[in-house]
């Protein structure tokens, strides 16, 4: 007898439209739709066309008015500042109205950009939700950047205005933001009309006098704002993330699609219910944190935790019990390097003795593949199912997953188990032909993509084309390679472009050796992600220098780590460099970056036939081993 899983997938497969017709009921709707998809132009398609809502009304507004105002809306819960806070729906209503007002008056009108540049904290949320409020498009910019990276943001999006914090707080230390965001703007050739900076008490910031607002003065002075209709086609928010070169991809999501998507996904995959306690330990800069932080949760009437702090060391590797145990919570999405980070404190899991988790009922990972190593030690401490599950910035929510709201399917591990009800997910060679279940090939998604997945890049749709649909025509690329087994279930092994994966961090190489080459002591440069205990992958640079520079090889490394430190960012992670004599090299010139990561992993690799020099690669083989690697 089939399963939940494989009868809803065939309702989905014998009628998408009427699939998502159904779900799109238990949205809130001012305006129905025209037609449920626009496909009159490939590759852009359109979900709910004609129907009007709002993002914010369906997060917060509706679920007060269906009686919800007293639960538990958002828990902040900061080992960092020792700070527990909770947000009630009627709250968070009240809080995101005045926010949306506050925005309104500094000018910020139905599709406006505004850039939200904040760490972890409840007035993060606010902010977002208040721009879904009237209309405006938010886009958020993870903490760990560097002035350079919010400059390109800025420059893209053209924020009307900017919302800020003083500060950010990492483990020893705290990390303040207005240095960054004053060298963003004056980087930056658009100039944002104003600023509003949230002061904490840990660093305050001094504000640029006609430019820059004190958040509190100016959420006091701010009259609410109510939720505007806005179309199911409008964009909700753009999402920089790495790409193939130095220059983020502005990921557009829009209001409709991504509410119908989002909302089917709380019950459906994650299995929770309206009420639950849930907990996404991402942040909000990640497309993790827009989709189940913030959005999925609340238009699910769930509570959602916020959480600043980090699996250890804040203050121990039994934290993420403890916010478990006080906040009973059901179900925990985080990425597997968390769950590395605890084990290699707390191998025995010892601390977890000391908590009782039995309102949980399900771990899930995503952002990296999950190695089964973790995924079964995290089984045998919690004693609950562990779900991989696998999804990318562009869709917003999973594309292959089991579904537990659906009923279970056995875990197999190294898998996200199947492409998730919307998605037709193909593993393809070069000339789009699916290969035989079991061969690894490129990993592509039949178009149309489901609601909720982008439907372009923000004022780039040739980008869009040429990144993702120029490919496979007909379909959208991945850029993740793997197979798919007899019985359907997907492997995801690694990407076929320069993106890594640091601890669960989306990072471009490409972007990084675009900064190594702007070291005036450096002819040419790969920098190539290798496997690390961890993080899952950790970038090392190799640097040919320029002929005649005697400067002292470890003080020119240096540089360089400082370098990609100040330009993209402490989450890059960046700390390993070393100076070769010569990259190896095909000959048509193309560095062979996929030969050098495997001889530092110590994985298998061939002899590549196109090949200039081999002797190059036994001299890559001596710098790797005298870093520690290729052992
Ligand atoms: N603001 C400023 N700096 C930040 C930052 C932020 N929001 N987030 C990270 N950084 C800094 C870190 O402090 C670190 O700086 P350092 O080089 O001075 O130590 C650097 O960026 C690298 O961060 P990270 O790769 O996260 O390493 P870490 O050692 O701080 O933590 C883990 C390692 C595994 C504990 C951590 O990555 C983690 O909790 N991951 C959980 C998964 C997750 O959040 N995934 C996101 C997508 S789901
Ligand atoms: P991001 O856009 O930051 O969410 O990163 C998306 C990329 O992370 C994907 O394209 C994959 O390469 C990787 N990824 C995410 N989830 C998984 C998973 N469950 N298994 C393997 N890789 C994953």
């Amino acid at each position: 007898m089939a399963n939940g899983y494989d009868a809803t997938y065939a309702a989905w497969q014998n009628d998408p439209q009427a699939f998502w017709a159904e779900a799109a009921q238990a949205i809130h709707w001012t305006k129905t739709w025209d037609r449920v998809l626009d496909d009159d132009k490939p590759p852009f398609y359109r979900w709910f066309p004609g129907a009007e809502t709002n993002t914010c009304y369906n997060a917060v507004d509706r679920h007060v008015e269906a009686g919800r105002g007293a639960q538990a809306a958002i828990i902040y819960d900061s080992p960092v500042t020792d700070t527990i806070r909770t947000t009630t729906y009627s709250e968070l209503q009240a809080e995101t109205a005045r926010c949306a007002g506050m925005l309104r008056g500094l000018g910020v009108e139905k599709g406006d950009r505004v850039i939200i540049y904040m760490p972890m904290v409840t007035e993060t949320a606010i902010a977002m939700l208040a721009c879904a409020r009237i209309g405006a498009v938010h886009s958020v910019v993870f903490g760990g950047f560097a002035a350079n990276e919010l400059a390109t943001r800025i420059d893209d999006s053209a924020p009307k205005v900017i919302l800020s914090a003083s500060c950010g707080i990492e483990p020893g230390r705290v990390v303040p933001y207005k240095p960054l965001l004053d060298g963003a703007i004056e980087m930056s050739s658009h100039t944002p009309n104003a600023c509003v900076i949230l002061q904490r008490e840990m660093e305050t910031a001094e504000l640029i006098p006609g430019r820059d607002h004190d958040w509190e003065e100016a959420m006091a002075a701010a009259q609410p704002a109510d939720c505007v209709p806005v179309k199911a086609t409008d964009p909700l928010y753009i999402l920089y993330t790495s790409g193939t070169t130095g220059i983020p991809k502005g990921v557009v999501r829009d209001n409709g699609g991504h509410l119908v998507a989002l909302k089917w996904s709380m019950k459906n995959i994650y299995d929770v219910d309206p009420g639950e306690v849930w907990w996404s330990a991402s942040d909000v800069g990640w497309v993790v944190g827009h989709s189940y932080i913030v959005y999925a949760p609340l238009f699910h009437g769930a509570t959602t935790i916020l959480y600043e702090g980090k699996p250890v060391g804040t203050p121990d590797a039994g934290v993420f019990w403890r916010v478990i145990q006080q906040h009973k919570c059901v179900a925990l999405f985080t990425a597997p390097t968390a769950f590395r980070a605890i084990r290699r404190e707390d191998p025995d899991g010892a601390l977890l003795k000391n908590y009782d988790l039995s309102k949980f009922r399900t771990l899930f990972l995503a952002g990296e593949r999950a190695d089964p190593d973790t995924i079964k030690w995290a089984e045998q401490q919690l004693q609950k199912p562990v779900i991989d599950h696998w999804w990318q910035t562009e869709t917003g929510w999973p594309i292959a997953a089991n579904c537990m709201g659906l009923g279970p399917l056995p875990v197999k591990y190294g898998s996200p188990t199947k492409a998730v009800p919307g998605y037709d997910v193909r593993v393809v060679d070069e000339s789009c032909v699916e290969v035989p279940r079991g061969t690894t090939g490129a990993i592509v998604v039949k178009m149309p993509l489901p609601p909720g997945c982008l439907p372009t890049l923000w004022q780039a749709d040739d980008r869009y084309v040429e990144s993702y649909m120029a490919e496979f025509p007909g379909h959208y690329k991945t850029a993740d390679a793997g197979y798919q087994d007899e019985d359907g279930y997907l492997y995801i092994m690694s990407r076929t472009d320069d993106i890594i994966n640091v601890a669960g961090h989306r990072l471009s190489t490409g972007g990084m050796e675009e900064v190594l080459s702007g070291h005036a002591d450096v002819a040419e440069c790969a920098v190539v992600g290798v496997a690390d205990q961890l993080k899952g992958q950790v970038p090392v640079g190799f640097v040919a220098l320029k002929a005649g520079v005697d400067r002292d090889e470890a003080t020119i490394c240096q540089e360089l780590v400082a370098k990609v430190r100040a330009e993209i960012g402490p989450v890059a992670a960046f700390k390993t460099c070393t100076v070769v004599a010569r990259l190896p090299k095909t000959r048509s010139g193309k560095i062979l970056r996929g030969t050098i990561g495997s001889i530092a992993d110590g994985t298998e690799w061939k002899m590549p036939a196109t090949i200039d020099d081999p002797v190059i690669l036994d001299e890559i083989t001596e710098a790797l081993r005298a870093i520690g690697y290729a052992k």
